[in-house]
Formats: structure tokens, sequence, C-alpha cells
């Protein structure tokens, strides 16, 4: 799919909010009682600051009706045994709603190893949140609130890319009045069906076939003669091999259009990549996701015979053309997974800055080949215009950088201002990989490949087995070099 680029604003701030703090209530009860304490507390900060900073310094979540939810963690040492049951009589005055307590030996072992740490998850009232906390640090050590990534849903099973279908529209010949089948009514009706074919679509079903027309034909056989004639001198060597594996193995010709369920067949062989339809412009989290079991998302309509050489949206020639040779390396289909892989349970704000990553490698990726400079990406190698002009003398290059080419503005109305030149794939590979690594997640993952599952390797239990099937593999390896070096 070419176009996984979307204005995704970051909402990371409805999610956690820290703001700046208010300054402490001075406690100055002496022998009141702690529910007294705490209600003048809550008085007198509301006539110290009428209209007080809602949160202070403290991580609070989900704020609903009027409540909030936060995750407290404080100690209770010896000598102040009874603050366990103190610390009750504030959770009762302040209405909180307990959601869960865990608790440990302390780990600061300052008094006499006996100290109990707590974490509760609960709701207060969030005007009452200073007082409540101020409160509880008068009976209890070094209470903090602890912040909790709010991780977005996303796939672990195969299976789950069944939910992995949120359509962006708006290259849609329904939505956008400049495709060039907008007002093309029998062409949007074949669109439709076409489209309705991927809505039906399991994970684990036969892929659609599709009986295309001559006109349709006509359209492809356009394209691939017009783009095969320049690839032998644009394209990277990684494209030229797929493309002439697809040609003999796959039935790759100017004659037909190529089914999905051969193409899929094929690459699966090849580097463990598979397709599935897909009716149109996937949003880039969902795009991005399917690539980190290996599929990928394709649409299986053509584009409108009008304009056999631009599509406002990604159509079967873009897909069968720009993207399908390069995943059958099993270097790039490597590349394609790390990409996905970091996305999963990312934040918006980095999913738009892996998609545009993903823009300007994937789709528009440049890299070094024997000292001159050649195509990967598939925007350009399915777009003969576009192509020409990114390996002629006029656009700007600059090497690829993820951290700067993740903040790059792109273009997907016309052609690139910039372009990113990758020393070689391996090179791109190793630089999104670090980058990846930097990607802000409370958990790392790793893909199974016999269970086609995602690891959340969020326990020592897990990365101890990831572990030990590290070494089995190194294993076979070592006794690989044994045999060679005999
Ligand atoms: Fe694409």
């Amino acid at each position: 799919v070419t176009n996984t680029n979307i204005n995704t604003t970051a909402h990371l701030s409805s999610h956690t909010m820290k703001t700046e703090g208010v300054p402490a209530v001075p406690f100055s009860g002496k022998k009141q009682s702690l529910i007294e304490d705490a209600r003048r507390d809550r008085s007198s900060t509301s006539s110290i600051s009428p209209e007080p900073s809602r949160f202070g310094d403290n991580f609070v979540f989900e704020e609903k009706q009027g409540r909030v939810s936060l995750n407290i963690l404080f100690t209770l040492n010896n000598q102040k045994n009874a603050g366990f049951f103190k610390t009750g009589k504030i959770f009762e005055t302040f209405e909180v709603k307990l959601l869960h307590i865990e608790s440990r030996p302390g780990r600061k072992q300052k008094n006499s190893g006996s100290d109990l740490e707590f974490l509760i998850k609960c709701e207060v009232h969030s005007s009452d949140l200073e007082v409540f906390l101020n409160s509880l640090k008068k009976v209890a050590d070094d209470v903090c609130t602890i912040p909790e990534e709010k991780v977005p849903w996303f796939p672990k099973r195969i299976k789950d890319l069944d939910q992995c279908n949120f359509l962006m529209t708006k290259f849609d010949p329904e939505m956008d009045s400049n495709h060039p089948g907008y007002s093309d009514s029998e062409y949007r009706k074949r669109r439709a069906y076409i489209s309705e074919l991927a809505f039906g679509y399991k994970q684990g079903d036969p892929l659609p076939y599709v009986e295309y027309t001559e006109d349709e034909v006509s359209t492809w056989r356009e394209i691939y003669l017009k783009l095969r004639s320049i690839y032998p001198s644009l394209a990277c060597r990684q494209f030229l091999e797929g493309l002439q594996q697809l040609e003999t193995e796959c039935g790759y010709s100017e004659e037909r259009i190529p089914q999905l369920r051969d193409i899929s067949a094929f690459l699966k062989e090849k580097t463990g990549f598979q397709l599935r339809p897909v009716a149109g412009l996937l949003s880039a989290r969902d795009f991005l996701a399917s690539l980190a079991f290996r599929v990928f998302q394709c649409t299986q309509y053509i584009r409108h015979s009008s304009a056999p050489m631009h599509s406002p949206e990604p159509d079967c020639c873009h897909e069968l053309l720009g993207h399908i040779p390069m995943l059958a390396d099993k270097e790039f289909a490597q590349f394609s997974q790390e990409i996905g892989l970091a996305s999963l349970g990312a934040s918006e704000e980095e999913i738009e800055k892996l998609s545009t990553l993903y823009w300007f490698t994937v789709e528009f990726g440049l890299c070094k080949q024997n000292g001159t400079v050649k195509a990967y990406g598939a925007g350009l190698l399915s777009s003969y215009g576009e192509l020409i002009y990114a390996l002629s003398n006029e656009p700007k290059y600059k090497p690829f950088n993820p951290e700067e080419t993740a903040v790059q503005s792109y273009q997907d109305q016309t052609y690139q201002p910039i372009y990113y030149v990758s020393e070689s794939l391996e090179d791109a590979k190793i630089k999104i990989r670090r980058y990846a690594a930097n990607i802000k997640r409370p958990f790392a993952v790793c893909y199974d490949p016999f269970t086609c599952r995602v690891e959340v390797l969020d326990q020592p239990s897990k990365i101890k087995t990831a572990l030990s099937q590290m070494r089995e593999d190194l294993k076979t390896l070592q006794h690989a070099l044994e045999k060679l070096s005999v």
C-alpha cells in the first residue's frame, strides 16, 4: 500500500497528564485526628488557590466524571506501625475506590528490613487529589505516584489481523474528486466489488481470485511494458532479481495481471511473507502491524484506464510491481518486519515517525550499489515519471539517517522534495533496528515464526524461554561451522 502516511496528531497528553506542581499544603495539625487534618487540608487548599492546578505533579489517568485513576507507591516502616490502618482511614475519608493492592518487603532496608512497600491502584475525586496525597505523606514514607503507560491495542496472533482493517478513505474514487475514476460510475462499481472481496476476507481464507477484464489487463500491460523498460538501469539488484523470479516462477508478464493467491504462495516460499487483500489505503498503524507478522496487505483493484501512469491511491499495479519483487528478498523482508515489530503498541507520535520512515525507505528509498544510486522504494518502482525524476540530477539527496528522516515532511500529491540514500539495504536495516530500540515502550517484542505470534517479553520467564531458543540456534550454527572447518 503506497500511502501509509496520515496526519496523525499525537494524543498522548490526554492519557498521561503531568502539569506544573502546586505547593504542598503546610501541615499544622496538632492532636487532631487524621481525618480532621485531611478535611482541613482540603479546605485550606481551596482557600490558598481557588483554581489549583488540578493534578499537581502527579501522574494520573483517565479522568472520568470528576474522578481520576492513579497508581500510588508508598512505604510503611517500623516506627509507623499503625500506618497501615491510618492509610486505610485516609482512603475512607476521601472515598477512594480501590482497584488493586500489592505489597512486598521494602527495598531500602533502612529500618531493620521490616518495611513494607505498597502499590495501590485507585480512583479518587480529582479535586481531592492533592490533599489526599498530602495526607498520605504524613503517615507513609516515599509516597509517589507512578506513571502507567497506556499501550494501544495491537495484534498478538496472526488471526488478530482481521481487526487491523481501518481504512483511510480520502483517496477513494468516491471521496476524492481528483481521482480519475471519480465520475465513472462503472469504474467505481467495479472497484467496490473488488473491495468487497477484501472486506469479507478472514485470516486463513484462500485469497480471492479476480477475473480481470480486457480493459484492466490492457492498463496493466501498458504500465508493465513501460516500467519494465527502465528497470534494468534504475532498479536495485534485489528488485531485478525478485522480478525475474516472479516472471519465471509466478507468471508475471504483460499478458495477465498476476493473482494474489499465486504471489502469496511464491513469497511464502521465498521469505515467509504472505499477502492479505485490503479494500484500500489502510491506516499506518494497521498496515505496519501486519508487517510484524510478515503479512503484506495488498489492494487488488486496478487504477482507472484513463490515467495508467498515475494513481492517487494504492492499486494492484503499485503493489505487484513496486512492493512484491522487493518482498522476495530475505534482507528486505527482514527490514520490513523490523519496522512492523517496532510499531506494535507504539504511541501515535511514534507511529507517525515510523510511517514517515517507511515512506522514505520502503516507498521512496534509494540505495547505493556498486557506486551508483538505485531505487528500492515501491512508490518509485511503480511510477514511471517519479522513478526517472528521482534518479536524475534534479532532486536533493540526503544520507539515510532515521532520526532525521522520521521527521522530514513528505509529499503525497506530487514528487518527493527529497530522497534518502542508504549505503546498502543492510545498512538501512541496521539503522532502523537501532532506531526501533530507542522507541519508548514499556516492553520488548519478538516474533515466534512457529506459532505466528508476537511474544511480549515483559516477564523474566519469557525472556528465558526466548534465550534458550536462541542458544539452540547458536548451537546449530556452531555445529555448521565445525563441519566446515573439518
Ligand atoms: Fe505502497
